[in-house]
């Protein structure tokens, strides 16, 4: 059977949920996924890995840095395919690309590599409803 380690880092909660929808989905087909949180210090790996999978929100449509040194990280290998999956906003530019030549460097294939566009989770101060209540718009812009 395939065996896909589909590693994954969240900021605030997005990346995790397209991961682990994609590892129920690919157990649906017989595909054994077992995903791993990079933060995490005590996930055992159970095996070696027919292929990895990477997914991280895109910051700056770049990876954010712990990725690229959790990347950085990882042992060198002899040709294993791999995936990148993002989570976006809006924008992800080459983000879902960035870390192709580390990748190749390492011997891992990138194979294919999707963006995912999530729902904005981003909260300035000015749309707090209490910010708002009782100023008037002049008062809100001179505010912040
Ligand atoms: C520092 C930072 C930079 C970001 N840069 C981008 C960007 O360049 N393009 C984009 O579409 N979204 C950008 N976002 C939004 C996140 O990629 C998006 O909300 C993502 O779904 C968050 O995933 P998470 O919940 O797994 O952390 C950025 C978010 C942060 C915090």
């Amino acid at each position: 059977m395939t065996f896909i380690l589909l590693y994954f880092f969240s900021g605030t909660g997005n990346t995790w949920w397209v991961a682990k929808t994609l590892a129920e989905k690919l157990e649906n087909r017989n595909i054994e996924t077992q995903l791993v949180n990079i933060e995490s210090k005590d996930e055992e790996l159970t095996k070696t890995p027919d292929m990895i999978g990477i997914a991280y929100p895109v910051y700056g449509s770049d990876y954010p840095v712990n990725v690229g040194e959790f990347v950085e990280g990882l042992p060198d290998v002899d040709d294993i395919n791999c995936f990148i999956i993002t989570s976006i906003l809006g924008f992800s530019g080459d983000g879902a690309l960035t870390l192709e030549k580390t990748l190749k460097d390492k011997g891992y294939n990138l194979k294919q590599a999707v963006n995912f566009r999530m729902m904005n989770n981003i909260k300035l101060p000015c749309s707090d409803p209490d910010v708002q209540r009782g100023r008037s718009g002049e008062d809100q812009r001179s505010h912040w």
